[in-house]
């Protein structure tokens, strides 16, 4: 059994069809069907029920199907982490979602860089479901995210779960109230929540916490990113939920309130492949628990 047979078959598990799996694979059909007809003469059981449409898999199709995918991430991970090793010009590329820009990526990545002042470090502006596809592609070796994916391919380490606040336009009513802000407060104003695409994104985490509540907020206006988020908030267009490092972020028109609930967190979370141990990546967490350890942040800690 090969790598290939192993392709072919989670392209027809996947399409359910095998002439959508011989366009995705960019071969012909018969010799799709002869492979996979192969595949299950050497294994000596069916994996696809016969003349089923669409296509059903058998139980051991099934199990097969997933164990399948996993050593073909590991195999992309293996390429990788090896290429890796080989190469004299370390390069390190690091995916980031841009709320992390406004808290301590900066002072992680300076103290990182003293370290290793001669790799070659490289930024990527990536929300959390396209870091985990880059991840696995070999485009970045680390990404900080926000959102509790499961992906058998990709180790994540939540770092902390960092509170959310509320941006509101400057002179706003609710600036005025000089205690934390209830869901129900500010569900009565316009929400501004971000990135509209992919999907689930930060909105999708800011709406469950409003639904976990049973608070439903007025009006949602689903907008492109985090900037325009806070540019809209600025001009009275709505207030927005963001994480609370955005208080680096200073803007004369923004003004900044904490939220009385104690589920308006947003966890920080540390994803690399999951056969990767390179010291870069051992050495960039422990630079992050130095940090959180100075600024005396509460988390839990874990090791690579
Ligand atoms: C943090 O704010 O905790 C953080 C930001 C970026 C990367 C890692 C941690």
């Amino acid at each position: 059994m090969e790598l290939r047979h192993l392709r072919y078959f989670v392209a027809v598990a996947d399409e359910k069809n095998f002439t959508r799996a011989a366009a995705r694979l960019n071969i012909a059909q018969p010799p799709l069907s002869r492979q996979i007809q192969q595949l299950e003469d050497e294994l000596g059981v069916v994996l696809i029920e016969k003349g089923s449409r669409p296509l059903r898999l058998t139980e051991a199709g099934k199990f097969f199907h997933a164990h399948a995918q996993e050593l073909l991430d590991k195999a992309v991970d293996l390429k990788a982490m090896t290429q890796r090793v080989g190469k004299l010009d370390r390069k390190f590329a690091i995916g980031f979602v841009a709320s992390t820009l406004y808290g301590l990526l900066p002072e992680i990545v300076r103290r990182f860089r003293g370290r290793y002042q001669t790799l070659d470090i490289s930024f990527h502006e990536l929300t959390t479901v396209e870091q985990l596809q880059a991840l696995k592609d070999g485009r970045i070796d680390v990404g900080f995210g926000r959102l509790k994916s499961e992906d058998p391919a990709i180790r994540r380490i939540v770092l902390r779960e960092e509170p959310l606040i509320v941006a509101l336009p400057v002179g706003h009513r609710l600036t005025a109230v000089e205690r934390p802000l209830t869901l129900s407060e500010v569900a009565q104003e316009p929400l501004l929540v971000y990135p509209r695409q992919p999907r689930p994104s930060f909105a999708d985490q800011v709406l469950a916490i409003f639904r976990d509540r049973m608070v439903a907020p007025h009006k949602v206006i689903e907008v492109r990113e985090l900037q325009i988020a806070i540019g809209l908030v600025g001009a009275g267009q709505g207030i927005a939920i963001v994480p609370k490092s955005l208080q680096g972020m200073v803007r004369t028109d923004v003004v900044y309130r904490a939220l009385d609930d104690r589920l308006a967190v947003s966890p920080i979370i540390f994803s690399v492949r999951q056969m990767d141990r390179s010291p870069e990546l051992v050495n960039m967490l422990d630079v992050i628990y130095e940090i959180y350890d100075e600024m005396g942040i509460a988390h839990d800690k874990h090791t690579l």
